[in-house]
């Protein structure tokens, strides 16, 4: 089984992306501590990056039936991107939304999600880690009824 790493706009370049917001962690770094949380589960890690939302649509189709959940971290795509929302809307299996920065704590436009009324839960202000709470998330949302 695999979980879907889904990073959209500005976040192919964090590391170096305003580091005193996001952190000086890379998307690398955040795919190894993703993959490090979910191989207690046996699961890979499908990792994908777009700043386009169109191409962010085709992957999640794209991986729809290969994955059993996914990590969404929307970029400003939280705003106003109503085809992700619809996109994620068909996704079979429980996702969670990621924010490096605590959104609420930042400029108004950001304190609402489009795509978040449609998450199983939201992790926020907690940088990189979050992205390793998020796959605990999963693991636990999709747990074997006997667990
Ligand atoms: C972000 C928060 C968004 O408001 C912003 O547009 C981003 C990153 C975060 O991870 O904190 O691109 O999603």
């Amino acid at each position: 089984s695999a979980v879907l790493l889904l990073n959209g706009p500005n976040l192919g370049v964090l590391g170096r992306r305003e580091p005193e917001i996001y952190g000086t962690d890379t998307l690398a770094d955040i795919e190894k501590a993703v993959a490090e949380e979910v191989r207690a589960r046996g699961w890979q890690v499908v990792s994908v990056q777009h700043d386009g939302e169109g191409e962010l649509v085709g992957a999640i189709h794209r991986h729809r039936d290969a994955t059993v959940g996914a990590i969404v971290n929307p970029g400003a795509l939280m705003i106003a991107g109503w085809s992700l929302r619809d996109a994620l809307a068909s996704y079979p299996s429980p996702w969670i939304e990621v924010h490096l920065s605590n959104v609420w704590a930042r400029e108004q436009f950001r304190h609402d999600s489009v795509i978040a009324p449609l998450a199983s839960g939201v992790v926020v202000g907690l940088g990189a880690f979050g992205y390793r709470l998020a796959a605990q998330a999963l693991m636990h949302l999709c747990a074997e009824p006997s667990e």
